[in-house]
């Protein structure tokens, strides 16, 4: 697949807001600044689609976007970010648990997290929780470009481990900034759209 258009569709936190047209979604989660923002921009060829930020906390809605007219990505806020309040951190975490429960149109998430670390306990449990949902997931290690190749394979395999990673998930090794793992990861999202 190759990614010729992408919108956004809007920026929304409840079911009543979201987009009605009822094309799959593909849900981006992880932990806040992983880079769940800054792979919709390779994946879709952009630089700015997304608002990045390296402060963490950046992505505060769900915030669709249409692709080839045929999906949406749904980017979500990250968890796990210390400097918000209790209360912040509850109204986030039970948006992202609504929609991931409740939404018809979710047909799989990309699970992100960082190369260079093993999965954190929000990490194991958002998995848990996903595989609970019997959602399938891509469990997609980015930020390669900051170590080896030889460190890539090896922290992945330890990062699988450490997850519980389900042998019919997907999984891909990505860098937003070198674009490693970008088409293996383009045809994983066709793979999840087809089911
Ligand atoms: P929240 O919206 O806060 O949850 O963060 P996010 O997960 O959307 O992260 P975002 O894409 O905003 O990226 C966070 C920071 O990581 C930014 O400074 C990015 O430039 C950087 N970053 C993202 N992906 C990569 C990557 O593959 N390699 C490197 N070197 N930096 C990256
Ligand atoms: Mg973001």
């Amino acid at each position: 697949m190759e990614i010729k258009t992408a919108v956004f569709a809007g920026s929304f936190v409840s079911q009543a807001q979201f987009p009605k047209d009822h094309l799959p979604e593909i849900a981006l989660v992880g932990r806040s600044n992983v880079g769940k923002s800054s792979l919709i921009n390779c994946l879709a060829n952009r630089k700015a689609l997304a608002k990045t930020s390296s402060r963490p906390g950046k992505t505060r809605t769900l915030n669709f976007y249409k692709v080839n007219n045929k999906f949406y990505f749904v980017d979500l806020p990250g968890y796990g970010f210390a400097r918000v309040s209790k209360q912040q951190k509850e109204k986030w975490g039970k948006m992202i648990e609504d929609y991931l429960q409740k939404r018809n149109n979710l047909v799989g998430v990309i699970m992100i997290v960082d190369i260079r670390h093993l999965p954190s306990e929000d990490d194991i449990l958002m998995y848990e929780w996903l595989k609970y949902y019997g959602i399938k997931t891509a469990v997609v290690a980015t930020k390669a470009d900051k170590i080896s190749r030889g460190k890539q394979l090896k922290n992945f395999e330890e990062i699988k481990k450490a997850l519980g990673f389900h042998r019919d998930d997907y999984g891909a090794i990505v860098s937003s900034t070198s674009r490693q793992g970008k088409n293996e990861l383009l045809k994983i999202i066709e793979k999840l759209l087809e089911t």
